[in-house]
C-alpha cells in the first residue's frame, strides 16, 4: 500500500539502517566482508522483536508446539543423510577474463532473459546456452564464459580435524536449522509427552556458501533461520499443509504487511526432499522474492536419518497402536528476511508543515524502542529529575529511550527514523499537575495524560 506512494528503493532502506544503526557491514573498517551483515543497537532490537513475535506465535499460542536449539555443529553424517553434501548446490558459471564467480540464475535474470533460482540445473544451463551472446560479466564486461556447473552451499570447516588436511573429512556448519530437529524428534518424543500431530520450533543460525551476494540483507552467507517441523501421520499431510499455508500467511498480515504486497509462489521443480513447496513471497524493491518456504517434506528426512544412524525413528500410536514414520510440513523463514521486509514495508516519507518527514511505521510489537522520553529543556533539572523518574518507571515493562539532546522536533524526527511509536514529554506544566505530553509517531497527534495513567495506558496501545 505505501509502496505506491513512495518511492521505497532499496538504497533508501540500506541508508537508513547505516545512518541509525540498524544494520552495519560486517568487518566495515576492513572494507566489509562479502555478503556478511552486523545488526546494530536498533536493529538487534528489531531482529528481538521478530524472533519473539514468532516464538510466541508458533509455541506459547500452541500446544501442540514445542522449542529446541540445537548446536550449529552436528555429526557430517547428518548432512550426507539429508542429501546436503551431494544435492544442495546452485548453478554457478565463471568470466574466463576476469575469473568472477557468477551465480548462474542471477546472471541470466540481470540479462534479462527469464531465470528463477527455483529451476532446475538442466533448464538454467539450457537457457544460458541459448542466450550467451546476450550476457556479459557485471565485473568486466567480457561474455566469455565456463559451461555452468553445480556448487555446493554447505560451508565447511575444520572442527575437530586434527591431520591438518580437512577438505578430506570435513565437517559443516548447518546449512538449514530443521536437520537438528529431526535428529532430536526421538529425544524429544521420549521426554517432552507429545502426540502426533505435534511441532517442534527452532530459532538459530545458519550458514551457506551463497555464490552472489546481492540485495542486502535479503540473501546473506551467515543468517538466521525460523524453522518448524511439524510431525503429522501420513495421509494428514495436505490437511495441516493447508492449515499451515493459512497460519503463515496471517503472521505476516499480524505483522502489519499489507495483504497486496504478499503473494504464493508455487514451485514446479521441487528440490530433493520436497513433495510440494509454496513460498509466501514479499513485493521488496526489486521485485516479488521469496519471504518464507511452506514445505511439505514427506517422511524423507526420518526416513534418512534413520537409515543412516540405524535408529528407528517412528511413532507409535498409543491409541490404534498403529506404528509410522512421520511425515513432515515444515514452515520456514529467515530473520534478515524477515526484517527487510518489515522495514521495506515500514519505511515511509511524508510531507509535514512543508517539510518531509521519514518515518518507520513499524507494528508497535516489533518497535525497537517502544516510548522515549523527554524533558522539554535539558538545563532545568527539575524538568530532568522528573523525566528521569518516569522513564526509570516505564523502562521496567518496556524498551525506552530518554533523549535530552536538541529540540523537540528534532527529537521527534530521529524517533520517526527508528519508528518508536510513542515520544512522552514533561514540560513545566508536568511539575504542576503530573500530566505529560504523549505524541503519536502516526498520526503526530499530542495528549495529555496522567503519569500515573501511563501504564494502563501504554499497555493497551502497544500490545499491538
Ligand atoms: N529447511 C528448509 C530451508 O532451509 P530454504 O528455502 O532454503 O529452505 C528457507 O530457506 C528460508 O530461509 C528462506 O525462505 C529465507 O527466508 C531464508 N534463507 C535461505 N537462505 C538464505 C540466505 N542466504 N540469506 C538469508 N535468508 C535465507
Amino acid at each position: 500500500m505505501k509502496k505506491k506512494e513512495n518511492d521505497n528503493s532499496l538504497e533508501k532502506i540500506v541508508s537508513l539502517a547505516k545512518r541509525r544503526g540498524f544494520v552495519f557491514p560486517s568487518s566495515e573498517i576492513y572494507d566489509g566482508f562479502t555478503a556478511v551483515y552486523d545488526f546494530g543497537p536498533y536493529g538487534v532490537e528489531l531482529a528481538n522483536n521478530i524472533k519473539a513475535t514468532w516464538w510466541r506465535t508458533m509455541t506459547q499460542l500452541r500446544d501442540d508446539v514445542v522449542g529446541l536449539d540445537s548446536a550449529i555443529f552436528m555429526s557430517p553424517k547428518v548432512w550426507e543423510a539429508s542429501g546436503h553434501v551431494k544435492g544442495f548446490s546452485d548453478p554457478l558459471t565463471e568470466c574466463r577474463k576476469c575469473h568472477s564467480r557468477l551465480r548462474l540464475d542471477a546472471l541470466l535474470e540481470e540479462a534479462g532473459v527469464f531465470a528463477d533460482e527455483k529451476m532446475s540445473e538442466e533448464e538454467i544451463n539450457g537457457i544460458f546456452e541459448k542466450s550467451k551472446e546476450k550476457i556479459k560479466c557485471p565485473n568486466c564486461g567480457a561474455a566469455d564464459f565456463t559451461p555452468g556447473r553445480n556448487f555446493n552451499l554447505l560451508v565447511q570447516s575444520n572442527l575437530g580435524n586434527f591431520t591438518g588436511d580437512w577438505s578430506k573429512e570435513p565437517t559443516y556448519l548447518r546449512g538449514e536449522t530443521c536437520q537438528g530437529i529431526y535428529v532430536n524428534f526421538k529425544n524429544v518424543m521420549d521426554t517432552a509427552r507429545v502426540r502426533i500431530p505435534f511441532g517442534i520450533a527452532q530459532i538459530g543460525k545458519a550458514f551457506r556458501n551463497e555464490i552472489t551476494a546481492r540485495q542486502f540483507i535479503f540473501r546473506t552467507r551467515e543468517f538466521e533461520q525460523m524453522e518448524m517441523q511439524y510431525f503429522v501421520k501420513p495421509g494428514d499431510d495436505k490437511k495441516y499443509y493447508e492449515e499451515w499455508k493459512e497460519n503463515r500467511w496471517q503472521f505476516y498480515l499480524d505483522l502489519g504487511i499489507a495483504a497486496e504486497n504478499l503473494k504464493w509462489h508455487k514451485h514446479e521443480n521441487l528440490v530433493f526432499y520436497a513433495k510440494e513447496a509454496y513460498d509466501i513471497e514479499y513485493n521488496f524493491p526489486f521485485g516479488f522474492k521469496e519471504l518464507e518456504g511452506v514445505h511439505a517434506r514427506g517422511d524423507y528426512d526420518l526416513q534418512q536419518h534413520s537409515k543412516h544412524s540405524g535408529q528407528a525413528l517412528d511413532y507409535l500410536d498409543p491409541t490404534t497402536n498403529e506404528k509410522f514414520v512421520p511425515h513432515v510440513v515444515e514452515t520456514s523463514v529467515g530473520v534478515g528476511r524477515t526484517f527487510l521486509a518489515v522495514l521495506c514495508e515500514a519505511y515511509c516519507e511524508e510531507e509535514v508543515a512543508g517539510e518531509s518527514r521519514i518515518v518507520l511505521k513499524l507494528a508497535p510489537k516489533l518497535a525497537p524502542i517502544k516510548i522515549a522520553v523527554f524533558p522539554l529543556l535539558k538545563n532545568k533539572p527539575e524538568l530532568v529529575k522528573k523525566a528521569r523518574a518516569v522513564f526509570d518507571h516505564l523502562k521496567l515493562d518496556w524498551r525506552c529511550e530518554f533523549d535530552d539532546n536538541g529540540n523537540i522536533g528534532k527529537r521527534y524526527r530521529r524517533q520517526d527514523e527508528i519508528g518508536t511509536p510513542y515520544c512522552l514529554t514533561i514540560d513545566f506544566s508536568s511539575l504542576e499537575d503530573d500530566d505529560v505530553t504523549v505524541r503519536d509517531r502516526d498520526t503526530m497527534k499530542q495528549e495529555r495524560i496522567k503519569i500515573s495513567e501511563l501504564e494502563n495506558f501504554f499497555l493497551a496501545k502497544l500490545k499491538k
